[in-house]
């Protein structure tokens, strides 16, 4: 039997993809939500994303400002949340056995910290949710997908402060109530090691900088409200844990990390080099420590000595982290990155990580394509599930992988080869991670329909089989239409495997 024939996967694998409330939903005002930090948030600005918000000197509070000159594509989405009966069943068409996406908090306790739930968007979910099973579907529901309540932000400063632990834990309360019966699966935080990346999106934590309109990465947060957000989600991680083993004990509840930050090379055998590389990569890793082993790794408390920004920890939370630890871990991949001692530790990506000095990884050097290059490495994926596999001993899944392009469909069916031999070469990476002995359960395509994308903000990243008829200016008239690729990965569905 020729080796092409060989990449079969377990039986019972999931296969399908992923796709989040904040950027497919719109109705952003709609049935009683209110907005959310992607709402006010645009892409394709020189210095990153413009938050819509502005300090009040008055009040002496932020408050919500877009301008209206600019496009905010999350407001509308592609309004998955009016079309998303036709969008499942197309999504159901190439054979997936699941299909993950997020509850908008927003939605369900409208301003992030109403008492009383939202009957109206529970009620929504429930139709997803069964639409979704409807077709044989397992749903994968992210709990919170960079789409904290705005009003948590600018009341409460988002998950620098600890009052947002019981307003998660209420809405997970009520989630796992009201769909733990047809929801086996469930992961807390997307890709919560973005926290000290993109605070705004990630941890909802307002630019100390009053100045929002400057780029507001890093330079306009404390360390220490960065390290109290930290411990506020991994404790609320825990707490919900805990929660859900009590009221559904037949689920799974796993983390999300974005995994290409820790699939990072050093540039050379420089031992300087593999030490920052270690250092790059625990940025990545203390968070699986946290959620996967239950503790606060060493390096990272005597950082936090050093520097006088150790976080608010009460009595008994280390034991309630160490004692609530994840089911699964659920990471993303998209890119591999190469590691220099030099500038600091900056390490790249490709153009996805900022500065630092553009290390040529002569192995692997090829990029996706302009203007969002990053480095294609599909071992890559397959050192990352290996070294997940081997240091935390957990089943492991494929929350997200994907490659965007730019297309438009106007001149008839699109062919994308690019996408398919993108899929193709990392399933066979991860179908060898598993012989080997990873305990892989599923994979995730990102965005199996075009939505919009989080990092750029804009809407002709696209990742879909599927395409959708929008564009960054916010015109398009929504139609859908299938792309090539579409077939292929039904087909692989088909062969559960290449
Ligand atoms: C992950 C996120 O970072 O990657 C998604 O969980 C995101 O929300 C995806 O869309 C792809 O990144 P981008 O920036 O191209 O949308």
């Amino acid at each position: 039997m020729s080796k092409e024939l060989q990449y079969k996967f377990p039986e019972g694998f999931l296969w399908g993809g992923a796709i989040a409330a904040n950027q497919s939903e719109g109705a952003w005002l709609e049935d009683g939500k209110t907005p959310q930090v992607t709402d006010v948030m645009v892409g394709i600005e020189n210095d990153g994303h413009t938050p819509g918000i502005k300090f009040n000197k008055t009040t002496g509070k932020y408050e919500m400002a877009q301008d209206p000159n600019k496009v905010y594509l999350a407001n509308e989405g592609i309004d998955f949340y009016h079309r998303y009966k036709e969008d499942i069943r197309l999504i159901a068409g190439m054979g997936f056995t699941c299909f993950r996406t997020s509850i908008s908090w927003a939605r369900v306790f409208p301003k992030g910290d109403a008492l009383v739930p939202n009957e109206v968007a529970l009620k929504h979910y429930d139709d997803v949710i069964d639409t979704i099973r409807s077709y044989g579907m397992e749903p994968i529901i992210t709990i919170t997908h960079f789409d904290n309540p705005l009003d948590l932000m600018i009341n409460y400063n988002g998950w620098s402060n600890r009052k947002c632990i019981d307003f998660y834990l209420n809405y997970c309360d009520t989630i796992f109530r009201r769909y733990g019966g047809k929801v086996k699966y469930w992961l807390t935080f997307n890709e919560i090691n973005n926290l000290y990346r993109r605070p705004f999106a990630a941890a909802g934590v307002l630019p100390s900088n009053t100045d929002v309109n400057k780029k507001y990465f890093d330079e306009n947060y404390t360390e220490l409200e960065m390290n109290q957000a930290l411990h506020n989600t991994m404790l609320a991680n825990a707490l919900s844990v805990k929660l859900f083993h009590k009221l559904v004990p037949n689920g799974m509840i796993g983390c999300m990390m974005a995994g290409s930050h820790a699939a990072v090379y050093p540039a050379s055998c420089n031992p300087d080099d593999v030490l920052a590389t270690i250092d790059a990569k625990r940025e990545t890793y203390l968070f699986t420590d946290i959620m996967c082993e239950g503790y606060y790794p060493y390096w990272l408390t005597k950082l936090w000595e050093k520097h006088d920004t150790y976080p608010e920890i009460f009595e008994g939370e280390l034991e309630t982290i160490r004692d609530n630890t994840v089911d699964y871990l659920g990471f993303s991949y998209y890119f591999s990155n190469v590691c220099t001692y030099e500038e600091g530790h900056m390490y790249d990506g490709g153009a996805l990580v900022s500065g630092g000095k553009k290390t040529v990884n002569e192995f692997c050097n090829e990029f996706s394509p302009d203007p969002w290059r990053f480095r294609k490495d599909p071992k890559g994926f397959r050192i990352l599930v290996q070294e997940y596999s081997d240091r935390y001993h957990l089943p492991l899944f494929i929350a997200e992988n994907g490659i965007g392009l730019y297309e438009n469909d106007k001149d008839g069916p699109i062919q994308d080869p690019e996408r398919v031999k993108y899929l193709e070469e990392h399933l066979k990476q991860l179908q060898l991670a598993i012989e080997d002995g990873a305990r892989v359960f599923g994979y995730c395509w990102w965005g199996p329909i075009d939505i919009m994308s989080s990092g750029s903000g804009e809407m002709d990243k696209r990742y879909g089989f599927i395409y959708v008829d929008k564009h960054n200016d916010g015109t398009g008239d929504m139609h859908r239409s299938i792309k090539q690729s579409y077939y292929r990965y039904k087909e692989i569905i088909e062969n559960n495997g290449l």
